[in-house]
């Protein structure tokens, strides 16, 4: 059988080679499906998302600000054949997660990190605030979250292997005063790039020890389990990547080869002839990817918390499926 994903079956990586690059140069609009009723996607909405989804392995959805809601997002999430949410700890009952700046006082943004060790500029901080939320916050309540830059990577990437993120969709209830814009890169041209440079990164960063998430110890208590995986692995014939920026708390393969597909791998972020979408959500906009890279620049937010940014998430097992 035909697996563009197998290195020693070139003709397969060729011809899916060609189909991916046909549909680029892109642009953010290439990604627009305007939707009308998210609980009741019409069959022309769910065929223009399926499009997207099938080229890029994400979509810009546009609906009435209104329509952002707990229930209604859900009904919309299954729509697109997502049902097996991430249940992180501090998602709701729902599964939805309230994303906000943390505020230690009102009008004084800070960085949400709870991590003692403390983040570098640039990484990933969001994984020690899913966890480690500060005190007093409780299930339920908006979950804080950091201002800053978020660098590029995967969504759970920390999570076993075999509850890896298959797909996340990020609704904007209401955008920053400024910045907080995403970067987006289908990982599969990531991966493109990469397999075109050198089969050997591919086959570096496929190894099933190429990245360990070393496990969250906090007062003798282990919080997370350590997470060993592959960047790269095929699940159910699609092509999954498991990734992170970051440079604090994250145990690289350590051979020649990793260090080299890893270092071509953060080279890729600032090339510009990898194609990066950059966006930043407005009320009543969304993005639905099957796990695709992506990072967001830091943000100035409104004093009132009323005002200030507010995105609904919701990761899930499963891809996005809408045939
Ligand atoms: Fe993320």
């Amino acid at each position: 059988m035909d697996d563009p994903f197998d290195l020693s079956q070139t003709n397969a990586y060729s011809k899916w080679r060609a189909r991916k690059l046909r549909a680029y140069p892109a642009e953010n609009a290439d990604l627009r499906v305007p939707v009308g009723r998210l609980d009741q996607p019409t069959p022309e909405e769910r065929d223009a998302l399926k499009t997207r989804i099938d080229t890029f392995n994400m979509a810009l959805v546009a609906v009435d600000p209104a329509e952002i809601q707990t229930e209604t997002l859900l009904a919309f999430t299954r729509a697109l054949g997502l049902r097996r949410a991430d249940a992180n700890l501090f998602a709701d009952a729902s599964a939805v997660s309230h994303i906000a700046a943390s505020r230690t006082h009102p009008g004084r943004p800070h960085s949400g990190r709870t991590h003692s060790a403390g983040p570098n500029p640039g990484d990933e901080t969001r994984v020690d605030t899913d966890l480690e939320p500060p005190g007093g916050t409780t299930l339920g309540e908006f979950i804080p979250y950091t201002d800053k830059p978020l660098s590029w990577h995967t969504d759970g990437y920390y999570n076993t292997t075999d509850e890896q993120v298959g797909a996340w969709c990020l609704f904007c209830v209401r955008a920053a005063r400024h910045g907080g814009e995403n970067g987006l890169i289908d990982h599969e041209m990531a991966y493109l790039q990469l397999r075109d440079e050198s089969p050997q990164h591919i086959a570096a960063l496929s190894h099933p020890q190429a990245l360990t998430i070393p496990a969250h110890v906090q007062d003798g208590r282990t919080r997370r389990a350590e997470s060993v995986g592959p960047v790269f692995s095929v699940r159910n014939g699609h092509l999954h990547m498991r990734y992170s920026a970051r440079a604090r708390h994250v145990l690289w393969r350590d051979t020649p080869d990793t260090h080299a597909a890893r270092a071509a791998l953060d080279r890729l972020f600032s090339r510009p002839d990898v194609f990066t979408f950059r966006y930043k959500l407005r009320p009543g906009e969304a993005l639905v990817s099957n796990n695709v890279l992506h990072c967001r620049s830091g943000f100035d937010d409104d004093e009132d918390p009323a005002k200030a940014r507010l995105l609904y998430r919701i990761r899930f097992l499963d891809r996005i499926d809408l045939d």
